[in-house]
């Protein structure tokens, strides 16, 4: 199981057979190339603002890839564009061709009216892997300690969303066996040092990973 993280919230996870990418903030990262050559299987996208709706169509229409997502956010973005959505709503587990992934609450804003922010909890390669999307940090996450999770990835930037003292509260509730800090330093409001964050996690028990976009590493 591979996964590779590609700046912001964007992470590509392979399990040798099935591709999936998530929320590909890609041409506003300066990736335009990787945007127009990238082949995922499914692209799931956490909530509707920009830096996570990303290359999303485009890659989409050009690949034949299923958009997944929550049903408003496919239904407001997604099936008026023409792109192929698989959408379930928060609690439900979808299952997929490389395994399943459930929907999990967020905390933040949309970007869409009528339209709620999540993340998702992969199964995936023998692997659980939570994205948290954008979020603050939740008391719900508590709940992810059942989940037995292999790998966090959870947002450190703060100002748009939990910063990394929110996300090391967020650690001790979740207790996955990785985390790997994500929504850092691509805009100035969001500049943090995420060794430090890392360093903390550490510090309080629980191993941490940093990875430089365009970084792998093996689950
Ligand atoms: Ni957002
Ligand atoms: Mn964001």
């Amino acid at each position: 199981m591979e996964l590779q993280f590609l700046g912001h919230a964007c992470f590509l996870l392979d399990d040798g057979r099935y591709k999936v990418l998530t929320d590909p903030f890609l041409s506003g990262t300066g990736q335009t190339e990787l945007a127009n050559t990238i082949r995922p299987d499914f692209i799931f996208v956490t909530h509707g603002h920009g830096d996570h709706v990303g290359d999303a169509v485009e890659i989409a229409k050009r690949t034949g890839a299923a958009v997944c997502c929550t049903v408003d956010l496919a239904e407001a973005v997604f099936a008026p564009a023409g792109v192929r959505t698989l959408a379930g709503n928060l609690g439900g587990t979808m299952t997929m061709p490389f395994g399943s992934a459930k929907i999990f609450q967020a905390i933040h804003g949309s970007g869409v009216a009528g339209c709620l922010s999540s993340g998702f909890i992969f199964e995936m390669g023998g692997r659980r892997i939570y994205h948290a999307g954008d979020t603050a940090l939740m008391a719900d996450m508590a709940l992810l300690a059942d989940e037995a999770l292999d790998a966090a990835l959870l947002p450190i930037g703060d100002f748009f969303t939990m910063g990394p003292a929110d996300a090391l509260r967020a650690v001790k509730m979740i207790r996955p066996k990785l985390t790997i800090p994500m929504h850092f330093s691509t805009f100035p409001p969001i500049a943090q040092n995420p060794e430090a964050f890392a360093a903390s996690c550490e510090a309080a028990g629980f191993r941490a990973r940093v990875l430089q976009p365009g970084a792998s590493m093996t689950l």
